[in-house]
C-alpha cells in the first residue's frame, strides 16, 4: 500500500493547475447511459473513482474511449442493466447508474451501497423518488431491483437535501412522460454542471441552480460535448495548504463564481486572494487566524472542506469551533491530527480546536478522502517528517496531489 512521506515547514510558491471536479464528472459519466449518441467529455479528472465508474459503465456495454482527460462514451449497445456489489462497495457514487438505466431501459439492478467511513449514508431518497416516478422497486439479496414500463413525471420533495439523490432523479426525469418537479433539490455547482450537460443533450430543465428543478420529459436524448467544471474542493484544498504553510501560489483552470462560504473563511484566516477570470492568486504571511464554522449544503460551508480547514485551525492563533451537520462520523482525522500535536476535542458533532504553536511530524493513517487531504496539509505545516499511510483514499479524489504540491515547493514523496 502506498504511503506519503512529508517533511514539513516548506513555503509554497508557484502555479497549480486545477483538475476537473470529481463530483461533477461521476454523474456526468453516468449520463452516457441516457443516450445512444456520443457524449464527448473533456476536463475529466484522472482519478481512481473515475476509473471505477468507467469500469462499471463499460461492463454495462457502454463504449468508453479515453485519451487522458478526454472521454467519449457511446451507449448504443447496452447489454447489462446491473451494477454488481464488487464495484458498488468500492464507490457509493455507483448508485448514479440507477436513474439513467431505469429511465432508458425500464429496468436496473444496482447493489445497495453499504455503510461507509463517514456515515451510514442510506439511499432511501433515491428509491422514494424513483417510486414516485412510477418505478416498481424491490430490495432482495442486497440489490435494488427497479422496473417500470415508462417513468411518469411527478412532484418529488426529498426529506433532506441530497446531492446524488437530486442527480439520480434529475437524470431519470429527463426521459419520463410529462412534467417532474424536484423540490428541495441540491444546488451544488456539480448538480448544475450535470443539468447543463443534460440540456445540451436535449433535456428540458428549468430552475437550474435553484432548489426547484422543473423537468419536461422528452422521448430521447442525443449526444453532446461538454467540459467538466473544475474542482472547487481541490482548489480550496490547495488554498488551505498555502494558508497553513505560508507562500504565494497561483491556481489556474479554476472558476471564482461557484465558491461557497469557504472563500470568505479563507480571508478570515488571513489569506489574501486576487481573482482572475480563471485563476486565483493566494498569498499568506504570518500565522493563520482561527475560524469557526458549521457545515451545511451549498452555498453554505461544504462538508468536503471541513477536515482541511480543521488542519489550518490546529496551528491558528486562537481557538475555534467546527460543527459537522451533514455526516454523522466525519471527524476521524481528529485523532490523527492530535498525534501530530494538535489540541482538538470532540463533543458530539462539534470539534473544539485550540491552536498550538507547532505540530510535530509522526506516522498517521488516512481514513477517508478528505481526511487524507487534511493530514497532508497538517504534515506540511508540521516540523519534521510525517508518514501518511493508506493514501489510496487520496488517489480516489485528488489527481496526483503529491506531484502538484512538490512542484510548488512542498517536500512530499510517495513511498511505494
Ligand atoms: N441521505 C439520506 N438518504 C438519502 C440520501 C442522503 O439519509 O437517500 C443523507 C446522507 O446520509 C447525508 C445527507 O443526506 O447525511 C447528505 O448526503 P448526500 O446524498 O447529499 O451525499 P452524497 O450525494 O452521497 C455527495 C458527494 C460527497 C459530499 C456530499 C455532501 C458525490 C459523488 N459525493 O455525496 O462527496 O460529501 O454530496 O456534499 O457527489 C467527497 O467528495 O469526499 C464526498 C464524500
Amino acid at each position: 500500500m502506498d504511503k506519503l512521506q512529508v517533511v514539513g515547514g516548506k513555503r509554497l510558491e508557484g502555479e497549480i493547475v486545477i483538475s476537473g471536479a470529481k463530483n461533477a464528472a461521476l454523474p456526468i459519466l453516468c449520463a452516457g447511459l441516457l443516450t445512444s449518441g456520443d457524449l464527448e467529455l473533456s476536463n475529466v479528472p484522472r482519478l481512481h473513482d473515475v476509473k471505477t465508474i468507467l469500469k462499471l459503465l463499460a461492463q454495462t456495454g457502454l463504449k468508453v474511449t479515453q485519451d487522458d482527460e478526454k472521454v467519449t462514451l457511446n451507449g448504443s449497445a447496452i447489454t447489462t442493466l446491473e451494477a454488481p456489489y464488487e464495484l458498488v462497495k468500492t464507490m457509493r457514487a455507483s448508485i448514479l447508474v440507477l436513474g439513467p438505466l431505469l429511465a432508458r431501459f425500464g429496468e436496473a439492478k444496482v447493489s445497495l451501497p453499504g455503510g461507509c467511513a463517514i456515515g451510514s449514508r442510506p439511499v432511501d431518497q433515491h428509491i422514494k423518488g424513483l417510486q414516485a416516478l412510477g418505478a416498481d422497486i424491490t430490495i432482495e439479496g442486497g440489490y435494488i431491483h427497479a422496473k417500470c414500463k415508462k417513468l411518469k413525471g411527478a412532484r418529488i420533495r426529498t426529506d433532506m437535501i441530497t446531492v446524488t439523490g437530486t442527480e439520480n432523479l434529475l437524470m431519470a426525469a429527463t426521459l419520463a412522460d410529462g412534467e417532474t418537479v424536484l423540490e428541495n433539490a441540491a444546488r451544488e455547482p456539480e448538480v448544475t454542471d450535470l443539468a447543463n450537460l443534460l440540456v445540451a443533450m436535449g433535456a428540458r430543465i428549468e430552475g437550474i441552480g435553484t432548489d426547484r428543478l422543473v423537468i419536461q420529459g422528452v422521448a430521447e436524448l442525443h449526444g453532446a460535448r461538454h467540459a467538466v467544471i473544475s474542482d472547487r474542493i481541490e482548489a480550496a484544498t490547495f488554498l488551505c495548504a498555502v494558508a497553513a504553510t505560508g507562500g504565494d501560489i497561483l491556481l489556474r483552470n479554476t472558476r471564482t463564481d461557484y465558491f461557497d462560504v469557504a472563500l470568505d473563511k479563507l480571508r478570515e484566516i488571513g489569506l489574501v486572494m486576487t481573482m482572475g477570470p480563471e485563476s486565483i492568486r493566494a498569498q499568506m504571511g504570518g500565522r493563520p487566524k482561527p475560524v469557526s464554522f458549521r457545515t451545511t449544503e451549498y452555498p453554505g460551508f461544504p462538508t468536503d472542506m471541513q477536515a482541511q480547514f480543521m488542519a489550518v485551525d490546529t496551528i491558528a492563533s486562537g481557538s475555534s469551533r467546527i460543527t459537522e451537520t451533514i455526516f454523522e462520523n466525519r471527524f476521524m482525522h481528529v485523532q490523527e491530527m492530535n498525534r501530530l500535536g494538535a489540541s482538538i476535542q470532540t463533543e458530539g458533532n462539534t470539534a473544539h480546536v485550540k491552536g498550538v504553536d507547532r505540530l510535530v511530524g509522526a506516522p498517521v493513517m488516512a481514513t477517508d478522502l478528505r481526511a487524507s487531504a487534511s493530514l497532508v496539509i497538517a504534515a506540511m505545516a508540521a516540523q519534521g517528517t510525517t508518514i501518511i499511510d493508506r493514501i489510496y483514499h487520496l488517489d480516489r479524489g485528488y489527481d496526483r496531489m503529491e506531484v502538484k504540491l512538490s512542484a510548488v515547493g512542498a517536500d512530499i514523496v510517495r513511498i511505494k
